[in-house]
C-alpha cells in the first residue's frame, strides 16, 4: 500500500509531468514528448490512486481498468482519423456521466453523511456543481456527437426565447440547490435527480442551438467543461491531482475555444449561450459566372510552369487519405526547384490541428506548414493554388456574402492566386452546408474525383 506522502509526492509530480505535456502539445516538433508525459502522468495518479491507504477492493477496481482498457484500445485502434471527432465527443460525455454518478455516489455515502456544518454544506455545493456541469457536458457531448456523426442535424434548432428558458431553468435549479442543501440526511435526492434532469435538458438545448459551422469551437468547449465537471468531481472526492487536471483540462479547453472563436471570428460568449446571433442574415446570394473544370494532364502542366505553389488541404484531403501523395508531390515539385509551402486554415478538417496531424504523419516538413495569415499575405504572389479537399476554409462568401451562415470567419483568399484548382469529387457542399462562389471563379477550376486518386495521377503525370 502506498502512504499518504508517497501519494502526495506521486500526485505533485504527476501534476507537474501533466503541465509538461500540455506545453509540449503546443508544438508539432515536441507533440509525440507531451503525450508521453501524460501516459506516464496518468498512469503515476492511477497507481497512486488505486493503491492508496484509503482505497479497498482493487481487485475489482483492477478488473474495471482492464475490460475499459481493452474496449478503450480496440475502439482507438480502430477509429478512422476523420473520425477522432466524434470519439473525442463521446469521451467527453463519459467525464460528464463520471461526475454525475460520482456526485450521487457522493451524496449518498455514510462517510460524507457524517460531515457537519460549513463542512458539510460546501461539500453539498460541490456535490450540485458536479452534477449539474457533469450532465450537461454528458447529453451535451451526446448530442455534439450525434451532430458530427450526422445522426443529427447539423443545423442550428434554434428557437426564440431560448435563452431565457435556459436562464429560467439555471434560476430553478440553484432553487432546488437550496432545498437539496437544507434537507436532511439523504432526503434531498429527489432535487439532486430533478436537477440533473434539468441540467441534462440544458445541455441538449445548449449544443442543438449551435450550427455546424461553430461545432469545432463547441467541441473544445465541450472539452472545457468536462475538465471543470473532472474537477469538481476531485473536490467531492478530496482528491487533489483529479482537481489539478480538471482545472488544466478546462482551462486549456476554454483558451483553445476563446483561439478558435478569435480564429472563425465568432464572440466566445454567443458560442457558450448556444448560437446567439446565429444563421443567415437574409436570402442565400445566388452564384455568378460558370464552372470550369479540367483534367489532371492540364494541372500537371500547370505544375511544371509554375514557380510558387501553395497546396491548401482540407477534411477531404483526410477522408481520401491523400497526405501520402501529396508529400510524394512536394517532393517532385521541390525536386524540380519549384518553392512548395501549405496553407492551413485553424479549423481545416473536423478537429483542431487534423490537418497538422495527417501532414507531419506524412513526414512533410513543418518549415512549409504555414499558418492562414502568413500565407494569405503571399496569395498574390502564388502562381498556382492546390485546394485539396477543402471548401469551407477557402469560400470567399465568408468575406462578401453576409446572408452566409460562416459570415465574418476569416478564410485562405486562395483566390487572390494567379490559378486555383479545387480537387474534389463533385459540386457538393462542405461541412456548413453552404455553397462556394469560389468554383463560379475565373481563374479557378475543377479537378473532379478522390483527392488521393487525383494526386496519385498528377505525380505520375510530373515523374514522366
Ligand atoms: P469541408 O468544408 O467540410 O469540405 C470538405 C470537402 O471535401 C467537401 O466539400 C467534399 O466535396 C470534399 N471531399 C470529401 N471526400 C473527398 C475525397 N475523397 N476526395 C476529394 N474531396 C473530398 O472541409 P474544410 O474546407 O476542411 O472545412 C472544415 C469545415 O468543418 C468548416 O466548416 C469547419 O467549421 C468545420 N468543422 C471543423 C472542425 C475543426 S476543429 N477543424 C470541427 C467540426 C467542424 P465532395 O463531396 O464534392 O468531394
Amino acid at each position: 500500500m502506498i502512504t499518504a506522502q508517497i501519494q502526495t509526492a506521486a500526485y505533485l509530480f504527476a501534476a507537474i509531468l501533466f503541465i509538461l505535456s500540455l506545453g509540449g502539445l503546443s508544438s508539432q516538433e515536441s507533440a509525440k514528448r507531451g503525450v508521453f508525459y501524460g501516459i506516464i502522468g496518468m498512469a503515476i495518479a492511477i497507481i497512486s490512486t488505486v493503491f492508496g491507504g484509503d482505497v479497498h477492493g482493487q481487485v475489482y477496481i483492477i478488473v474495471a481498468i482492464a475490460i475499459a482498457s481493452l474496449i478503450g484500445i480496440t475502439v482507438a485502434r480502430k477509429v478512422e482519423m476523420t473520425s477522432m471527432p466524434q470519439l473525442v465527443a463521446i469521451l467527453h460525455s463519459f467525464v460528464g456521466l463520471a461526475a454525475v454518478l460520482v456526485g450521487f455516489g457522493s451524496y449518498l455515502d455514510p462517510k460524507t453523511q457524517s460531515l457537519i456544518g460549513s463542512e458539510h454544506t460546501i461539500h453539498l455545493i460541490e456535490v450540485v456543481l458536479g452534477v449539474f456541469i457533469g450532465a450537461v457536458t454528458f447529453t451535451g457531448s451526446i448530442i455534439a456527437w450525434g451532430k458530427l456523426e450526422g445522426k443529427i442535424t447539423a443545423k442550428a434548432l434554434a428557437y426564440k426565447g431560448r435563452h431565457l428558458v435556459n436562464i429560467i431553468l439555471l434560476l430553478i435549479s440553484i432553487y432546488l440547490g437550496v432545498l437539496f442543501a437544507a434537507a436532511p440526511g439523504t432526503e434531498g435526492l429527489i432535487y439532486l435527480l430533478v436537477i440533473a434532469g434539468i441540467s441534462a435538458f440544458i445541455g441538449v438545448m445548449l449544443v442543438m442551438a449551435i450550427g455546424g459551422a461553430d461545432m469545432p469551437v463547441v467541441i473544445s468547449m465541450l472539452n472545457s467543461y468536462s475538465g471543470w465537471a473532472a474537477a469538481a468531481a476531485g473536490f467531492m472526492l478530496g482528491n487533489n491531482l483529479l482537481i489539478i487536471t480538471g482545472a488544466l483540462v478546462g482551462s486549456s479547453g476554454a483558451i483553445l475555444s476563446i483561439i478558435m472563436c478569435e480564429a472563425m471570428n465568432r464572440s466566445f460568449l454567443s458560442v457558450i449561450f448556444g448560437g446567439f446571433g446565429n444563421g443567415p442574415k437574409g436570402e442565400a446570394t445566388a452564384m455568378v459566372g460558370e464552372v470550369t473544370s479540367t483534367s489532371h494532364q492540364e494541372v500537371a502542366d500547370l505544375l511544371k510552369d509554375a514557380n510558387n505553389v501553395v497546396i491548401v488541404p482540407g477534411y477531404g484531403m483526410a477522408v481520401a487519405k491523400a497526405q501520402y501523395p501529396v508529400h510524394d508531390l512536394v517532393e517532385i515539385l521541390q525536386k524540380q526547384g519549384k518553392v512548395v509551402r501549405f496553407g492551413i486554415h485553424p479549423v481545416a478538417g473536423r478537429l483542431p490541428g487534423h490537418m497538422n496531424v495527417l501532414l507531419a504523419e506524412a513526414n512533410v516538413p513543418y518549415d512549409i506548414v504555414m499558418e492562414m495569415d502568413e500565407i494569405n499575405t503571399d496569395m498574390t504572389k502564388t502562381d498556382v493554388v492546390m485546394v485539396i479537399g477543402a471548401n469551407d476554409i477557402v469560400n470567399p462568401g465568408a468575406e462578401e456574402d453576409k446572408s452566409s451562415p460562416i459570415y465574418g470567419m476569416p478564410v485562405i483568399q486562395v483566390w487572390n492566386a494567379k490559378k486555383v484548382i479545387v480537387m474534389k469529387r463533385s459540386m457538393a457542399v462542405g461541412y456548413a452546408g453552404v455553397e462556394n462562389p469560389l468554383f463560379y471563379k475565373e481563374n479557378a477550376d475543377m479537378l473532379y474525383g478522390d483527392a488521393k486518386e487525383s494526386v496519385d495521377k498528377i505525380n505520375t503525370l510530373l515523374k514522366s
